[in-house]
């Protein structure tokens, strides 16, 4: 089995496009790999929050990982800054990493210009991911483009440490995450679907109402004419709806198009097919936000479990450092 090591930011509002992309495979995978699944609040933390915010985003996050289907009994669901370990492992990494490659990480340039007081945090962001990952000696990281760099510098510090050091950390390796659907923006079919869009109308979330699904894809954009067709160059808007109504019910895309020549009934299928795919993993979630509680005593026991692994390693790189233990 793989060890396989996943962080997920505090966000409240994860859409479709999370679920269908990453999260419906990470319930599929969870039996065949070692998997930890990490809220990573101690990230947020490197730009603007509120902390009532923090906290209930944190939890949150825990309830959609759980009510999507991830089982605590055979995955580790832990919260970051439960584990102290990860801040203590990336103080050791940050005396290993050097200033000149942390200023080259293009998401630390984005984050910050423009910006009149970057946090150090954000500077040393990367350092605290290559901690989470360290800690667990594991074999895959699955993450998106966005966070290659990351893992790139991830494993030069854990060569580095090692050559320095001697043999401490498992060098992990970038895997392409298995992606399921690539769901699209529903007003902006052209761009994938996200929560920092400004169109609220185009973003499908996995706790929206009913309701709220149903209008949303009523009103999703189509194209000019009023064939059905899979093209994604020409008709962004219909096949992005195609493809929604495959992957929320197996069917294929070819398939699908042949059985409809107008948009109206394709829309009313795949908002249906929509509302029938989430209306179980919100009812779930409705649950788990009744009963914190039970959420907060998951976490709690998932972040025992991630501490034992975590404390072994930090007092192997410790101890490597010449650190009294
Ligand atoms: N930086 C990642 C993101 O924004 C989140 C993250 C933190 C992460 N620690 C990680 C991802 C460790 C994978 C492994 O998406």
């Amino acid at each position: 089995m793989a060890t396989v090591f996943s962080g997920v930011q505090p966000s409240g509002d994860f859409h479709l496009g999370n679920y269908l992309g990453a999260f419906r495979n990470w319930v599929t995978a969870q039996h065949d790999n070692d998997a930890y699944f990490c809220v990573v609040d101690l990230h947020a933390l490197t730009l603007e929050i509120d902390p009532a915010d923090l906290r209930r985003r944190t939890l949150d996050a825990a309830v959609v990982l759980l009510a999507v289907g991830l089982d605590p009994e055979v995955v580790t669901l832990f919260v970051q800054s439960q584990v102290p370990e990860h801040s203590r492992l990336a103080w050791l990494l940050e005396c290993t990493a050097t200033m000149g490659e942390l200023g080259r990480m293009t998401q630390f340039k984005e984050k910050s210009t423009g910006s009149e007081s970057v946090r150090a945090g954000l500077f040393t962001y990367p350092v605290l991911m290559a901690a989470d990952i360290l800690l667990y000696d594991v074999d895959e990281v699955p993450v998106g483009d966005d966070q290659r760099q990351h893992l790139e510098l991830t494993r030069d510090l854990a060569i580095r440490f090692n050559n320095r050091y001697g043999e401490t950390f498992k060098v992990p390796r970038a895997t392409i995450p298995k992606v399921g659907a690539r769901v699209m923006d529903l007003q902006h079919p052209e761009a994938k679907m996200s929560k920092s869009v400004e169109s609220p109308l185009g973003t499908v979330r996995i706790l929206d109402d009913p309701d709220d699904i149903v209008r949303k894809v009523r009103r999703a954009v189509t194209d000019a004419g009023t064939t059905v067709e899979h093209d994604p160059a020409g008709k962004p808007g219909v096949s992005n709806l195609l493809e929604l109504l495959a992957a929320s019910t197996g069917v294929g895309v070819a398939e699908a198009a042949d059985r409809y020549d107008a948009y109206g009934p394709l829309k009313q299928d795949v908002a249906d097919a929509v509302v029938a795919l989430l209306s179980p993993v919100r009812e779930r979630a409705l649950e788990l936000r009744s009963d914190l509680g039970e959420v907060e005593r998951i976490l709690g026991a998932g972040a025992t479990r991630a501490h034992e692994v975590a404390q072994r390693t930090y007092a192997r790189a410790a101890t490597a450092m010449g650190l009294v233990l």
